[in-house]
This record gives C-alpha cells, structure tokens and sequence, in this order.
C-alpha cells in the first residue's frame, strides 16, 4: 500500500479495546465513558481485519488499547496473529501494555511469537507513578515487567515526558533500564481529547531533557530503528539506548508508514488527525473479501501529510478523541 505521499503503508496499530485499567492523566479524563460492548468487533473479527491488512502488504502488527491485555480472551486473537509470523506472513506482533496484566501473561505472549513489549512507565516512584495513573500500584506493574523479562521479552519502557511530575527521574529510569537490559523511550505528550488538565502546564520538549542526559551520560547517535517515530542514541555507560519520540518539537511524518484501526473497526489515517474510514460496514457485509479490501485501499488514497498537533494555552486539542482510542 502506498499513500499519495509515496510512503509505503506496512505497519497496523489495533487498539483491541478502549479500556483500560488505568487512567494516566495525559491520556484520558477520570470519568471516562467507554464503548457499549455491541459497538466493538468480536476478536474473530479483528483478526480478520488484521488478516486482510496483511494480504494488503501489512508486516508489521502492534496490539494496543486502552490496555490490550484487559480485554477478555485476548490471548486466542494473539496465538492467532503469532501464527502468522509463524508461517512468515508477518515480520513482527508486538504490544504496547501498561503492564499491570503481564505477570499473569508474560510466558502466554512469549509462546504465542511475541519478542518484544513496549511498555508504559512515567515514574519509579510510587506515588509520583499513582499520581500519574490516579491509582495505579508500581510494584505490580515492576512485577509484571520482570515477569516478562524472565519469559525472554525484550522490552522498551515508553515514558511520557511530564513537568512537575517525572521530571528529575530520568537519570535514574536510565540507570534501571541499564540494569535491567531495557530500553528507555521518552515521549512529548500531544494533545489528543480533553483531560481536563492545562496541557501547557505538563508539556516537556525533549530537546531540554535530552542537553541535561548529555551532561550525565556519553550518548551517541545509534543507527537502530524499529519502524516507529524514535530516534535512538546508545548509551556509553549501561550499553542500551534511549529513544526519544518528538512529535511536537521534531515531526517525523514524512517517514510515516503506519495507520491504526480501533475496536470498532474504525481506521485512523493519521494519529493527529481526526480523518476516520468506517471498516465494520464492509468487514460485516460479505464474507468475501473484496470489499473490504476496496475499503483499505480508499482509506489509504486519504492518508494525510502529517499531524495537526500544536500546544498552546488557549487551544483545544487538535484532535477531539483520546489517545485511548487508537493507543498511540
Ligand atoms: P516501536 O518503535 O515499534 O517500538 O513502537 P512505537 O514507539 O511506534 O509504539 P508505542 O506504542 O510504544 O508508542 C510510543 C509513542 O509513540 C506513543 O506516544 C505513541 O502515541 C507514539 N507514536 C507511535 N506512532 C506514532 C505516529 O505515527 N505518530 C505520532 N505522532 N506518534 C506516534
Ligand atoms: N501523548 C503522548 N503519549 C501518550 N501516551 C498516551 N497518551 C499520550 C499522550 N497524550 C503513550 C502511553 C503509551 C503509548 C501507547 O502512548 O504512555 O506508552
Ligand atoms: Fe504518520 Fe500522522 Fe504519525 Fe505523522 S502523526 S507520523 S503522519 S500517523
């Protein structure tokens, strides 16, 4: 697939589930309403989504929510996807997790043909990381990610660069993910959906944190890449990378390769944007697949340029829906 900027399309973000557990406060309000359980696809359905992205040319699936791995049964879409990789249908299925579920999923994941987790991790300490959740506990999420690591995952821990709240941590989440053999991404928050919260007041641009790491540690560019939006730079001391992910300060759209489908069957063209295919209608109307595929290839002739992320005092977000939607 290539969109009408030349960027070959070749990695889908399925958010299986808008909920989640948790409730960062960048990501969605404390009284969120979530979707009636009649508006989301069936995990069969997902997967036959998912199968038709990659007849389309799809070698890449991240599962994402909300928080994936609260939806129930989420393991049979999994084995499910794995075994496309398996057959080498599929390069990677990786997951983007706040980690909470992982003690009880780690081995699970690992089986099904996942390599790698990215997950979500804005603080080391306990009540700056419930500040930031509203209520989530840290040892269970530490607990969840030595889980994973035991089941041989590696693992990136995305954090999302907050003023007045992991500020003065980074350091230290350097320091641990060295310890641990983890890699460290950093994240500018973007404005998506109304938090009730002042974005200005929790928004860092990472050029500020990344001049104070140069003074710590020997950092170096790294030529590693994933597919996704980070440039990376190696670390001297601990021999892992930190990722730094800069939609706000450095766009990275002109080598976007990717679109998100939600759990309603809903594609987003674009994260910072609100631009939206319906592709429950076709996926529902036949049991062939031609239609659907039409429907793709539609969608993918409307991928936009690029985001219309800007933070200011005065504006409303960019984008009226939550992060939670699409997961990133
Ligand atoms: P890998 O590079 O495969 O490890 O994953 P990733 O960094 O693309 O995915 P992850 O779910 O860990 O997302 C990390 C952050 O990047 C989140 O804040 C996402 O919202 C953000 N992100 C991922 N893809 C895009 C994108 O296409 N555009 C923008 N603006 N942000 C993105
Ligand atoms: N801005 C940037 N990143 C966000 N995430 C959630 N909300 C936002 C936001 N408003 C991150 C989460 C998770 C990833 C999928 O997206 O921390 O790691
Ligand atoms: Fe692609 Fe949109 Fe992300 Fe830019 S913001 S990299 S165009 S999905």
């Amino acid at each position: 697939m290539i969109d009408p900027f030349g960027r070959f399309v070749s990695y889908l973000r399925v958010s299986v589930t808008d909920r989640c557990d948790l409730r960062c406060v960048y990501c969605m309000a404390e009284d969120m309403s979530f979707l009636p359980k009649a508006d989301v696809l069936s995990l069969e359905e997902l997967e036959r989504l998912c199968t038709a992205f990659v007849r389309k040319g799809v070698r890449r699936i991240r599962l994402t929510g909300g928080e994936p791995l609260v939806r129930r049964n989420i393991m049979s879409l999994i084995n499910g996807l794995g075994q496309l990789v398996h057959d080498g249908a599929l390069d990677e299925l990786t997951l983007t997790t706040n980690g909470t579920q992982l003690g009880k999923y780690a081995e699970g994941l690992a089986k099904a043909g996942i390599r790698r987790l990215n997950v979500s991790l804005d603080s080391l300490d306990p009540a700056k990381f419930a500040a930031a959740t509203r209520w989530g506990r840290l040892d269970q999420v530490l607990d969840g990610i030595m889980a994973a690591k035991h089941a041989g995952l590696a693992i990136k821990i995305n954090t999302v660069a907050l003023k007045g709240l992991n500020d003065g941590e980074y350091d230290h989440l350097v320091e641990w993910c060295g310890t641990h053999g983890f890699d460290l991404c950093l994240i500018e928050t973007m404005p998506m959906g109304e938090i009730h919260a002042d974005r200005m007041e929790q928004y860092v641009p990472l050029s500020d944190i990344r001049a104070d790491l140069h003074r710590r540690w020997t950092l170096s560019e790294s030529d590693y890449r994933t597919g996704g939006p980070a440039r990376y730079m190696d670390v001297a001391e601990t021999g892992q990378r930190i990722g730094f992910i800069t939609p706000m300060t450095h766009n990275f759209c002109e080598t976007c390769n990717r679109v998100r489908v939600t759990c309603t069957g809903t594609l987003f063209m674009c994260l910072g944007q609100d631009d939206a295919v319906d592709l429950r209608t076709p996926l529902r109307c036949s049991e062939a697949d031609q239609t659907l595929d039409r429907a793709i290839d539609a969608a993918i002739a409307r991928k936009p340029k690029g985001h219309d992320f800007i933070i200011d005092r005065d504006s409303r977000p960019a984008v009226s829906r939550h992060m939670s939607v699409t997961g990133g």
